[in-house]
């Protein structure tokens, strides 16, 4: 277990307060995808991930290990172009760093967004469904150890993880654009499997809709550190055993770059309005 303190939080946060002057709002987490979205950052500054202090180092290849600070329709941002998964190998209060970096750099709203296996049998390929909760089904919490009261409460209330007032203004966005997004439980395992079909009729009995690898460690510390969240996902496949085909991450990746125009969009017309 790493501990996560202040000052190694505050350490993080002046090196990136050095590289830019702009005081983000709002955090974007995105998953497969989504990484285009650092295109249309205005005035971006880029930080690689190995330069920031105790930033987790970073496995993943390309540019996809940086942090952009900047501006989305006059609102300051700060996102992630790339994410930790436990699934490396990173302990929870790790893949959730950034997150309270986030919070010291002034973040008030967080938009979590990920690829997620449809578990609900009326879900299809392509939709988009946005959390109305989580099941964590790591086995692992990103707040076990010592708790620092600066941080946030030892015991986090989680009966609204995912904000009322954000899961509105996505729905209404979505609609205004012309489509209908979903709306369910995210339950997030450890990966890399995939699930067997075995557990996917179990997740479905315990009232998930979708299924994916990431997000809930994420969520957990941001809303120990007051921050109000919005997550959608992108149902890139139905889940093990619904369909009598294997899955793959091409086919992942293949719905996740057919749908990315519309998820765009919505990403887009919601940061303004969070
Ligand atoms: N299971 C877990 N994670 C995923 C899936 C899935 O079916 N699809 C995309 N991420």
């Amino acid at each position: 277990m790493t501990i996560i303190n202040q000052g190694i939080i505050q350490e993080a946060a002046s090196y990136i307060q050095g590289e830019s002057a702009i005081k983000p709002e709002i955090g974007l987490i995105l998953g497969s995808g989504l990484g285009i979205l650092a295109e249309l950052i205005e005035d971006a500054v880029r930080i690689p991930y190995d330069d920031i202090p105790h930033f987790p180092v970073s496995t993943v290849e390309g540019h996809e290990g940086e942090l952009l600070l900047g501006t989305i329709k006059g609102r300051p941002v700060v996102m992630m172009k790339g994410r930790f998964h436990m699934y490396e190998g990173y302990g929870p209060e790790v893949t959730a760093f950034p997150v309270r970096v986030m919070k010291e750099l002034g973040v008030q709203s967080l938009l979590v967004t990920n690829a997620a296996g449809g578990v609900n049998t009326s879900y299809q390929p392509g939709d988009l469904m946005v959390l109305s909760d989580h099941l964590n089904l790591t086995g692992k919490n990103p707040l076990i150890g010592p708790n620092d009261n600066n941080l946030g409460v030892r015991f986090p209330d989680m009966s609204e993880a995912y904000s009322r007032r954000l899961r509105g203004i996505a729905k209404e966005t979505a609609a205004s654009q012309g489509f209908k997004v979903q709306e369910g439980v995210y339950a997030g395992l450890l990966g890399p499997t995939y699930e067997t079909p075995a557990e996917i009729r179990m997740l479905r009995t315990l009232g998930s809709d979708a299924v994916g690898m990431s997000t809930v460690s994420e969520v957990i510390v941001a809303r120990h550190a007051g921050i109000e969240v919005l997550g959608i996902s992108c149902i890139t496949n139905m889940a093990a055993g619904i369909l009598d085909q294997p899955l793959s991450h091409d086919e992942v990746m293949e719905t996740a770059e057919r749908v990315r125009e519309q998820f765009l969009s919505l990403v887009l017309a919601i940061i303004p309005q969070m």
